[in-house]
């Protein structure tokens, strides 16, 4: 999870969709919310980035995040007349009042959550969302044994744009350590911006994120009371396992009855 406050989170939020634009993923959501929703539930949506591709496409929609700077940034995109209804809530226990057809995670959403015990929360809130024979889609990084395996020293990726401002704004990601115990990836989020005016801005972002490989994830939503229904390698619908793929995506069915209770603590392992 982002570890960020204050200032660092406002432009943080104010800076995202900026440096999400290579994704190129909204189609890909709006395609399926229009096959298996509507009303369709995104968790985690942050800025609305996805939410209001798939409400310009005419299908309803609620979202919602832990950070209320990227819900800043998703009301002023999703204004009331939008008929989107935004949340702040933790994924590990949120309760909406309504239910839905859909439930997604774009964009390695379950990923922000450590241990086993949180996603078995989270996907529980999920099952207790849809209605019978609703879908959940979760779109998470497919890990890659070769790139786990590389010295992080050697991962830090740069990219630079011009903000609204005229202010140019670089942003380096790169991994710190890993963890392969845990199969977490401590990761740093760096922004320098440099105003017109020469005024310059830094900031620092701790990140944490886990990755599952395909059959831990099948397992754990089979746990959850899912049945797997589609594993997509990438936007294009290709299957999973078709050429190198950095996404894992599936597509699971809510069954009659959850498999595993839901878990009481947080502990590391469950
Ligand atoms: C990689 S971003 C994806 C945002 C959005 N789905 C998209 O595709 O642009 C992950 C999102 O998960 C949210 N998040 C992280 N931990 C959360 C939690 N425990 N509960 C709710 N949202 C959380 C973050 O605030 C962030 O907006």
């Amino acid at each position: 999870m982002f570890e960020a406050t204050g200032i660092t989170a406002v432009r943080e939020a104010e800076y995202y969709d900026l440096f999400t634009e290579w994704r190129e993923d909204t189609d890909f959501f709006v395609t399926v919310a229009k096959q298996y929703g509507a009303p369709v539930l995104e968790v985690g949506c942050g800025t609305g980035r996805v939410t209001k591709h798939i409400a310009a496409a005419g299908i309803g929609i609620d979202g919602f995040d832990s950070s209320p700077e990227r819900l800043r940034i998703a009301r002023e995109a999703l204004p009331a007349e939008s008929g989107v209804k935004l949340f702040c809530q933790d994924m590990r226990a949120f309760r909406l009042p309504g239910s839905y057809q859909l439930v997604m995670l774009p964009y390695r959403v379950l990923q922000e959550l450590a241990t086993t015990a949180e996603k078995i929360q989270c996907l529980s809130c999920v099952r207790d969302h849809l209605e019978e024979g609703g879908r959940v889609l979760i779109d998470n990084y497919n890990p890659s044994i070769p790139k786990l395996a590389r010295d992080p020293a050697t991962s830090a990726r740069v990219m630079e744009k011009t903000g609204p401002s005229g202010e140019i704004i670089r942003r380096t990601d790169r991994v710190v350590s890993r963890d392969y115990l845990s199969q977490s990836q401590q990761l740093e989020v760096v922004y320098d911006v440099r105003h017109p005016d020469g005024r310059t801005e830094h900031y620092v972002i701790p990140y944490e994120t886990s990755y599952l490989f395909r059959f831990e994830l099948e397992h754990l939503l089979a746990r959850c009371g899912f049945a797997i229904r589609e594993i997509w390698g990438g936007f294009d619908f290709e299957p999973f396992g078709q050429g190198a793929s950095d996404e894992l995506i599936v597509l699971a069915e809510r069954t009659a009855r959850a498999l595993q209770p839901k878990p009481r603590s947080c502990s590391r392992s469950i």
